[in-house]
């Protein structure tokens, strides 16, 4: 039995399986596994994840009860789910990354989508299924009054259903993504919006990463709910219980990443970087082919920027790594084709023979992102909406002189924004004048202003996030 918790639908590894039946174990991606993977070994945690893949599956039913562990992988305590691959399928791309991934992020194409009619409502039934088998999990695993903290809008219903079956639990709910306003969360209908804060409400504390974010879920439970809210003291009264929200701006590790950076398969690609663009200036993107990301208008405001300052052709090059994502949901692979279409423009516009404007990478690469962003003049995160980017606040940890372009619709912004130089993501003119603006700073003022972003960057560091929440969940409101 455990006494502390985690539940995400992502784990910490990931499994692929070869033709002759080899098992390759590598690291999960994405903010939330970044963000836990290096605390979570230290505390003793129980990491209880879905099985994603049919390398995961593989991997799941050679383990005595799930547990990786167990079955010899250097994992710390990690129990993964073997869902039914039907019910996975509906609950994580057609409820959490096609529906409520989408609300929260404001992406509809709103004359033509959502629509939610018969077939929804059957997914919706495996989106509870498979937070209902979290639940499930967590209750077998979970020491009485343990603490456990459910990570999340794949796993929105669980707190509550867990709560039904272990009373005695102490639960947290945390959201990594942005919380729509009620205007925008009621596009979902109106049983199930109810039920996604009802199943949060089941917890005793609700954690978002912003101010901003916290402000709009309270709203919605104001609103949709009628609960009863205290803004001040971030209390949500619902049917007789009371959940504390509280914010935790998840930060980075500073110290791990830059001896991370520092390992020899990054000096390489640093080198082959390099030799690639010469002593040109480097403005670095670095983002998941992700649609909240806005990478075609950062493609289109580099264009602009290129075509008002001919003084810059040749002397800049724009890396643009854009790494695979959730490619079973079509709106992604369609995405993907937009990003590359967009790059190939700018290369049929400008590029000579000596010179490449653009490098976009759209394979995954780690080390590779690490050179980047130590060889970075200008960083470029300008999301549509952000929960929270940990690329803002990677970047100049790693990078001595990088001037950041942020987006002020990324959570980060809350922290960063006084020393970022700020632009509205829908905005493409500004963003090209900010590129401009960012290559143009100072040195003077881009060494100052990047050590103010990396003060900020570390202030909450994995290890301190999540004790942060761990104390919260002490003194649980009666
Ligand atoms: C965001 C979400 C995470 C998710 C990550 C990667 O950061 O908040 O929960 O794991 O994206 O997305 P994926 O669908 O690949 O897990």
């Amino acid at each position: 039995m455990n006494s502390v918790l985690v539940a995400s639908n992502r784990g910490p590894v990931s499994f692929t399986v070869s033709d002759d039946g080899v098992l390759t174990m590598k690291r999960g991606g994405g903010g939330l596994v970044s963000g836990l993977s290096g605390v979570t070994k230290e505390h003793g945690v129980l990491w209880v994840c879905a099985a994603l893949s049919d390398g995961d599956r593989s991997a799941v039913r050679l383990a005595p009860g799930g547990r990786l562990d167990h079955a010899g992988y250097d994992t710390g305590a990690l129990r993964m789910l073997d869902i039914p691959a039907a019910t996975f399928h509906r609950a994580y791309n057609a409820v959490a990354n096609s529906t409520l991934w989408f609300v929260n992020h404001l992406l509809y194409d709103i004359p033509n989508a959502p629509s939610f009619g018969a077939r929804f409502h059957r997914e919706w039934e495996s989106y509870r299924d498979y937070n209902g088998a979290f639940a499930l999990a967590l209750a077998e695993e979970a020491a009485h009054e343990a603490r456990v903290m459910v990570q999340d809008y794949h796993l929105t219903l669980t707190p509550a259903m867990l709560r039904a079956e272990r009373p005695d639990l102490r639960i947290a709910h945390f959201s990594h993504t942005p919380w729509a306003p009620p205007e925008y969360f009621s596009l979902l209908p109106d049983e199930v919006g109810r039920e996604v804060l009802e199943g949060i409400l089941g917890a005793d504390h609700a954690g978002f990463l912003t101010g901003r974010w916290a402000g709009a879920f309270m709203d919605c439970c104001r609103s949709l709910l009628g609960a009863e809210v205290d803004t001040a003291a971030r209390t949500i009264t619902h049917e007789g219980r009371t959940t504390r929200v509280g914010v935790h701006g998840l930060g980075v590790d500073g110290e791990a990443l830059c001896d991370r950076a520092a390992e020899p398969d990054v000096e390489s690609h640093m080198t082959a970087l390099r030799e690639q663009v010469g002593d040109r200036r480097l403005i670095v993107r670095i983002d998941r082919t992700e649609l909240s990301k806005n990478i075609v208008r950062g493609l289109h405001a580099y264009r602009e920027f290129l075509a008002a300052h001919p003084e810059w052709h040749g002397r800049v090059v724009h890396l643009a790594f854009a790494y695979p994502s959730r490619h079973d949901l079509p709106e992604y692979r369609e995405y993907t084709a937009t990003v590359q279409r967009c790059a190939q423009e700018i290369e049929d516009e400008y590029a000579t023979e000596d010179w490449d404007p653009l490098i976009l990478n759209v394979n995954d690469d780690y080390p590779r992102s690490l050179a980047a962003y130590r060889l970075a003049d200008v960083l470029l995160v300008n999301p549509i909406r952000d929960g929270m980017n940990l690329v803002a606040k990677e970047g100049p940890i790693l990078s001595p002189r990088a001037a950041l372009v942020l987006s002020r619709e990324a959570g980060a912004a809350a922290e960063l924004g006084g020393h970022a130089l700020l632009v509205n993501p829908y905005d493409v003119s500004g963003t090209a004048a900010a590129l401009h603006e960012a290559l143009m700073m100072p040195e003077e003022e881009r060494v100052r202003r990047r050590d103010e972003l990396v003060a900020a960057a570390t202030a909450l560091p994995p290890q301190k996030w999540l004790s942060a929440q761990l104390d919260a969940l002490d003194d649980r409101p009666a």
